[in-house]
């Protein structure tokens, strides 16, 4: 394939067709077999599945794909099998035992290469720890990691023995953590002493142990050395990572699960309330998070991988942990922050290691373009072929910079729409056919039924603006809220019958492009994380001195969207700015600081409401964007308190 840089004129109306050179070697490399293989895997999803699935171990094979009573699925019912053995042992066996798993690198710059086998004895030496600690199969462990290759060895360990791991962001503060332990029960939990991040250290332990006060499930908290910061450690219950392993056996024999056995649980902001546990299952979510790498990444035994999420989220769970290593490719894991010493440190990695396969979001694509070109130019980024985005939408102006400083005008870029609870990516383009055009997801994956439908469930027309839906089951779907049943079923399951509701407004262009329009929901987008309106308003009047507080979401530059609160104080407290930067790290302290706010303003006169007092959020974003309301206050109980607000603005 060529590497020569070239640049592609690109607006929102450009449409680029794979390069012959990719497509020769591409799994799918013309429309006609994308839709021959779609066809197939809606009209018969058993023989599409079956197919797929073959390609990995089963210790028993499966009696039925699919069994369906909407909304709950069971996938390869009867099937017996170990994801761990599948993501690690499998490849040994098949001779890739001294082939790079994963290539690491440190934010202070010192670097690691695990090979299969060298994870095998890693992830079989954890497996070992965790049984002696007393971890049953379906008990659940609470893992709370910097981005080091542990993190990954901590899930695939809990995986091997049958354990259901809930990662908590290593952002998360300890009041999350201690939601997250009690929701669902954890056992135990690994962690480690401190993560760095752009040069300092988060101390993790110290956050871990805060959570923990008063907490009578955890028996063992297993402590990786990692930031050399001081811990306390707890006799009994706080366990050395090194010390632990040195004692144990490499070797464990991974045991065999029902396809539906529980795999993890990872928390996730909705519209009200507390974070929902989503629940993943182990068959399909294995085939899924295989599959799609497979052919959206287009994954071949010689790439280089790189997806620079964190293993807190969806994504680094999906698309570092299970999707990569299920494919037995190479990838790249990085610890810090993309602007560490500087924002040259991506592409001086993907020099380095020679990085064929990219994955990051537009909000740090965003952040790239504002620190200037100098950062990449100094850069040989020619072993790039391909390119991909998730998270938000991508505006056409972030994917043409994208598409031709990153990826020299020759690498494709699959936008990839997908959500923590769908497990794997949904709407993407397939690199070696589908045409791709900027802002559009394109078309749906092999499995997924998507459809836009309007209010009373009719398929919208092309262009028209309506509500994301999947109308049949897909192997990697959420199969409940943990302990939660009906709130599974009425928050994505109720709006029409037998369909899953993702909560994303989206439209379809003639050809069946799929763009991403936005949450239809309380639910922000903040750099590519959810995180809920009602969660941060939660943590808002949870303070001392809030009477009531309302939150938004703004348009930003970088961030796609940022936080804007309104508060009321109560009786005596005084609207100061030391008063607002207590608010910031009062929400910093209960949430974490991915949602401190950008803006706190006062709402002396109260919050604007209907008569049957509902927030109308709709005021606020009007007033945030443009400094007044003009839109429709008939329903406004008190206009006065409009008038207040503007003034609280302009002040
Ligand atoms: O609004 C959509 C947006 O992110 C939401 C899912 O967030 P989360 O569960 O945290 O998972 C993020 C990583 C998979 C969606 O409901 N979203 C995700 N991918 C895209 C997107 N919006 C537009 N384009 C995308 N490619």
């Amino acid at each position: 394939m060529s590497k020569k840089a070239s640049f592609v004129e690109i607006d929102e109306n450009t449409e680029i067709k794979p390069s012959k050179a990719f497509s020769k070697y591409a799994r799918v490399s013309s429309m006609a077999q994308y839709k021959r293989m779609h066809a197939e895997s809606i009209e018969k999803p058993h023989l599409f599945w079956a197919r797929e699935a073959k390609e990995l171990k089963w210790q028993k094979k499966w009696d039925k794909v699919l069994n369906w009573e909407a909304p709950y699925a069971e996938w390869f019912k009867g099937g017996k099998l170990n994801v761990c053995e599948n993501a690690v042992d499998r490849h040994v066996e098949e001779g890739r035992g001294n082939k790079a798993a994963i290539i690491w690198e440190g934010e202070p710059g010192d670097k690691r290469i695990l090979t299969y086998q060298q994870l095998q004895r890693e992830v079989c030496r954890m497996a070992n720890v965790l049984t002696n600690q007393g971890v049953k199969p379906k008990d659940c462990v609470l893992i709370y990691m910097p981005m080091v290759p542990e993190a990954t060895i901590a899930m695939l360990a809990c995986a091997r023995i049958g354990a259901v791991h809930s990662i908590v962001f290593g952002g998360f503060s300890s009041e999350s953590i201690k939601d997250r332990l009690e929701d669902s029960k954890a056992v135990a939990v690994i962690t480690a002493d401190g993560s760095w991040r752009r040069g300092s250290v988060v101390p993790l332990k110290d956050n871990m142990d805060e959570a923990l006060k008063g907490n009578k499930d955890v028996k063992s908290v297993i402590v990786l050395k990692r930031c050399e910061n001081d811990v306390k450690m707890k006799k009994g219950r706080d366990f050395w990572w090194h010390k632990q392993t040195a004692k144990v056996p490499a070797k464990h024999t991974p045991k065999g699960f029902s396809a539906e056995h529980p795999l993890f649980i990872l928390y996730t902001s909705g519209s009200t309330g507390k974070p929902k546990g989503i629940l993943h299952t182990s068959g399909g979510y294995m085939v899924g998070t295989y599959t799609t790498c497979k052919y959206i990444f287009d994954m071949q035994e010689d790439d280089v991988y790189w997806c620079t999420a964190d293993v807190g989220w969806i994504t680094g769970h999906s698309y570092i942990t299970y999707g990569p290593l299920l494919n037995g490719v190479t990838q790249i894991m990085y610890e810090g922050g993309p602007n560490y010493p500087d924002w040259g440190r991506f592409w001086s990695i993907i020099e380095e290691y020679g990085v064929t396969i990219f994955y990051t979001a537009p909000t740090a694509i965003r952040a790239f373009i504002k620190a200037g070109d100098e950062f990449v130019d100094k850069y040989d980024l020619s072993s790039l072929r391909l390119l991909g985005t998730v998270g938000e939408p991508i505006n056409p102006a972030a994917w043409a910079w994208y598409y031709n400083k990153i990826g020299g005008g020759r690498c494709p870029i699959v936008d990839t729409w997908w959500q923590t609870e769908t497990g794997a990516i949904m709407i993407s383009p397939l690199p070696g056919c589908t045409p791709i055009k900027p802002g559009t997801a394109t078309l749906p994956f092999f499995g997924v039924d998507a459809a836009i439908l309007d209010e009373e469930g009719n398929e919208c027309k092309p262009d028209q603006p309506g509500r994301l839906v999947i109308r049949k089951p897909w192997p990697s779907m959420l199969r409940t809220i943990y302990g939660d049943k009906k709130r599974y079923k009425d928050t994505y399951w109720s709006d029409y019958d037998g369909m899953y509701t993702a909560g994303d407004g989206a439209k379809k262009d003639k050809k069946g492009n799929v763009y991403i329009i936005g949450r239809l929901d309380d639910v922000l987008n903040v750099s590519g994380h959810r995180l809920g309106t009602a969660e941060i308003e939660s943590a808002l009047v949870a303070h001392p001195a809030v009477a009531e507080a309302a939150v938004i979401g703004k348009p930003h530059e970088i961030k796609g969207e940022s936080i804007v609160c309104f508060v009321t104080l109560k009786g005596d407290y005084k609207e100061t700015d030391e008063l607002k930067t207590e608010l910031r790290n009062h929400i910093g302290k209960v949430i974490g600081a991915i949602a401190k706010p950008d803006a706190i303003h006062f709402a002396p006169a109260g919050l604007p409401k209907t008569r049957s007092g509902k927030i109308m959020r709709r005021l606020l974003k009007e007033l945030v964007n443009t400094g007044k309301v003009t839109g429709n206050v008939t329903t406004l109980e008190d206009s006065k308190v409009i008038d207040a607000l503007e003034k609280s603005l302009k002040g």
